[in-house]
């Protein structure tokens, strides 16, 4: 694709999982490889885009000519998009955040101990839904991975988190979801317009996506 259809545009992708720690050896994180966010940032790059990528740990090397911004927490996260997000003309948000952290980060090993132990989880802000309460006329995409309800539970998540739309896949399909390099998905938009995209690479569907931000912005 030679197209420069994007040029100037400034975009700002979240991938991959956070990583929330419970004491300097332990952590909760995800399933995430960071494949479609990756995908995403060196397709909105090669059409010319502005891309500031925010991204959890991952194997995956940063495209060139990106704005890299590594981060661990969704606490991180959320500092690094608010910070980035007031330029933005796009957000796309195909990061794997955890909902819930440990309430105390303890300083040293936790040692065993005899019977069961608990860690209470709080949690996190949802960086999405803030984004959606300032987002005036920037495009704002998120993503929904679901083993059930695809399309119903898409749709809610349009209307809560206040996007134009969302990129929905079933995590249940082979070939769909984590750690795979192709992906199954649907479009699903405000205007209640659906669209199915087969199976295809992580890459083939990154440039649908930002095919379908141009219907949103000014
Ligand atoms: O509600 P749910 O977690 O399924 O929504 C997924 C979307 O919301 C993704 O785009 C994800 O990046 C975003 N999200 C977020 N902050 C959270 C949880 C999810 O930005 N704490």
């Amino acid at each position: 694709r030679e197209d420069k259809d994007l040029l100037g545009k400034k975009i700002l992708i979240t991938a991959g999982p956070t990583v929330e720690s419970i004491d300097p050896v332990r952590f909760i994180t995800n399933h995430s490889s960071g494949k479609m966010g990756y995908a995403l940032a060196e397709a909105a790059s090669k059409r010319g885009a502005k891309v500031t990528l925010v991204s959890g740990p991952t194997n995956l090397t940063p495209p060139c000519h990106v704005k890299f911004i590594s981060i661990k927490s969704t606490l991180d996260m959320y500092e690094a998009v608010m910070s980035n997000f007031r330029q933005q003309d796009i957000i796309i948000k195909s990061a794997a955040v955890a909902d819930y952290r440990p309430k105390d980060v303890v300083d040293k090993k936790i040692k065993k101990q005899e019977g069961d132990l608990s860690i209470t989880l709080v949690r996190n802000p949802d960086i999405l839904l803030e984004l959606g309460k300032i987002k005036d006329d920037r495009v704002l995409v998120g993503f929904a991975a679901e083993t059930d309800h695809l399309i119903e539970y898409a749709k809610e998540k349009i209307i809560k988190k206040n996007l134009d739309f969302i990129v929905a896949n079933d995590v249940t399909q082979q070939g769909a979801g984590f750690g795979t390099d192709t992906n199954i998905v649907c479009l699903i938009d405000k205007n209640n317009h659906i669209k199915k995209i087969d199976k295809a690479t992580k890459l083939e569907i990154a440039h649908q996506i930002l095919n379908k931000t141009k219907e949103f912005y000014q």
